[in-house]
């Protein structure tokens, strides 16, 4: 496996995914981890991230430069090549004007692999390291990003590759496995980066690859065995993909020793709730108790039109329900959670103001005292589809759009009652069934209804009506941080318009939300 060491670069996370797509897993891990304790984790290499500081600013991160003596080969991207370059005396300079973008790499081959020919483990012969850039071509587009420049190589290192701005944009050791890139090796724009990557990862650290998500399920499943060893397993539905991984995961592992409940909020969209009992209770045969909370919600909802109290009676209600449930059913020594990668990496560094309080519906009830089992915190988002889909779980809940934790509850400005709850998920099931058969349910990221609290005139079979909007919400995104609003085709839209003013009585009026975020957010409250 591959160490990326996080400098804190916007790109980091990537470059740990473009790794596991060459089947090597890789990890992120802060740049001051223990080195003992790393050399104990046997990782075949090392990655320097990029990241936002110079390498010469006060309390700029760094690492422990008995790294560069372990043997071990070391890729430094972006600050991670300053970092190695000062460490080896270069000069890194404030660069008269920094390089963001597209920039002509052109390749400057070492006399050493010229001769050398190197596969697998060749590679750390001291006096012949083979070049990271070896057999591309002589002049490629590569990303840039950054303010600082490398002007002269250190001592010992040859230069593998420049570009206009940039005298050393590529480099590496003499006898050392110690590399370095000024670009981006692991954004798209870098034509190939992942060529480089494999060539490092594979020719370089002499990995082998065989990460895939067949074997991971072995392995976790062998994993779980050993952890729960007798003890009972408890763990919430909540329908989305996450949580149903990881269920799926842990009964695989232990059969009936694990309990799922499923909350049922009274909030979910039509049809989901059965759609989660028929697919993992009669489908996979698990032991699901299905807990109808919805009349209690509903209850402590009513006259609530605040979007952050509603978010926060919903939250606190669902672990309540939850926890009575844990109580009734027996003694449990785990809970299962579906906690993703992304989940452990962004908690430790937001620091971002509360634009809304999230909600997870698979969230620990602080309280109660169980050892937890979380077999998907290493996966990205896309890796547990890719293991979803491996265990067998249906493709409409594999590929399930993010849905909040709140429900429609959010999805209805002001009171949520009954009949309002109704009439959106009418109105959300169209939306649904259209875009599907439009097939644009892959390329947007999440659409939906929503119903603001208006109503407006309509005329209806030359009645006038006075009746309720829905608002369509459609964007698309790449992890739901920002967003652009779809461009729907006007006929999808029409029959969308047309089919739910039809079939939801309520309704005489639909509106297409054309905001991007920022500044609106994806969601209406
Ligand atoms: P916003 O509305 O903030 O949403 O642009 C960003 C993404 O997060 C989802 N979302 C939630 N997910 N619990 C969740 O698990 C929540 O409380 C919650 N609120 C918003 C939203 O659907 C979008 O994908």
């Amino acid at each position: 496996w591959i160490a990326v060491l996080d400098f804190g670069g916007q790109y980091n996370q990537l470059i740990a995914r473009r790794i596991r797509e060459l089947q090597v897993y890789s990890e992120l891990l802060p740049p001051d981890v223990n080195l003992d304790e790393l050399r104990r984790r046997g990782p075949r290499g090392i990655i320097f991230s990029g990241g936002p500081n110079s390498v010469y600013a006060p309390g700029a991160p760094a690492v422990d430069p008995q790294i560069y003596e372990w043997g071990i080969p070391v890729l430094g991207i972006c600050y991670g090549m300053q970092l190695m370059a000062a460490h080896f005396s270069a000069p890194v300079d404030r660069a008269a004007a920094g390089e963001y973008g597209k920039a002509l790499l052109e390749r400057v081959p070492s006399p050493a692999s010229v001769s050398a020919g190197v596969s697998g483990h060749a590679a750390n012969t001291p006096g012949s390291q083979p070049d990271l850039l070896d057999g591309l071509p002589e002049r490629q587009t590569v990303w840039m990003s950054h303010g600082d420049v490398v002007t002269a190589p250190p001592e010992g290192f040859v230069v593998e590759g420049r570009t206009d701005r940039c005298p050393v944009a590529a480099m590496h050791h003499r006898e050392k496995p110690l590399y370095a890139v000024q670009f981006h090796p692991e954004v798209q724009h870098t034509e190939f980066g992942q060529d480089m990557l494999r060539r490092f990862v594979y020719d370089i650290c002499g990995c082998t690859g065989g990460w895939t998500m067949s074997s991971y399920a072995r392995e976790a499943v062998e994993e779980i065995r050993r952890q729960v060893g007798n003890g009972q397993v408890l763990c919430a539905l909540s329908g989305g993909v996450d949580s149903a991984v990881a269920a799926v995961l842990v009964h695989r592992a232990v059969g009936d020793r694990l309990t799922c409940v499923f909350v049922d909020h009274g909030l979910l969209r039509k049809g989901e709730a059965d759609r989660v009992m028929e697919a993992f209770g009669r489908g996979f045969g698990m032991k699901i108790v299905r807990v109808d909370a919805g009349g209690r919600f509903l209850a402590r909802l009513v006259g609530v039109r605040d979007p952050e109290q509603k978010r926060k009676i919903i939250g606190e209600e669902f672990i309540r329900v939850f926890e009575e449930e844990a109580d009734r059913l027996g003694k449990f020594d785990f809970l299962a959670q579906g906690t993703l990668y992304t989940d452990i990496i962004e908690s430790g560094t937001k620091t971002a103001a509360t634009i809304k309080s999230h909600h997870n519906v698979g969230g620990l009830p602080e309280r109660m005292s169980f050892r937890l089992i979380e077999p998907l915190n290493t996966l990205f988002k896309d890796e547990v589809r890719a293991l979803g889909t491996e265990l067998g779980i249906p493709e409409d809940i594999v590929w399930r759009q993010p849905f909040p934790g709140p429900g429609l509850a959010i999805r209805i400005l002001g009171e949520v009652t009954q009949e309002r709850l109704s009439i959106l998920r009418e109105a959300d099931a169209v939306v649904r069934e259209e875009i599907r058969k439009a097939g644009l349910h892959r390329e947007i990221w999440q659409y939906f209804a929503v119903l603001p609290d208006v109503r407006s005139v309509g005329v209806m079979g030359d009645e006038r009506t006075y009746a309720h909007t829905i608002a369509i919400r459609a964007v698309t995104s790449r992890d739901g941080m920002t967003a652009d609003f779809a461009r729907i085709p006007y006929e999808v839209l029409e029959r969308l318009s047309g089919r739910i003013v039809a079939e939801v009585p309520q309704v005489n009026r639909v509106v297409y939300d054309i905001t991007s975020k920022p500044p609106a957010t994806i969601e209406w409250e």
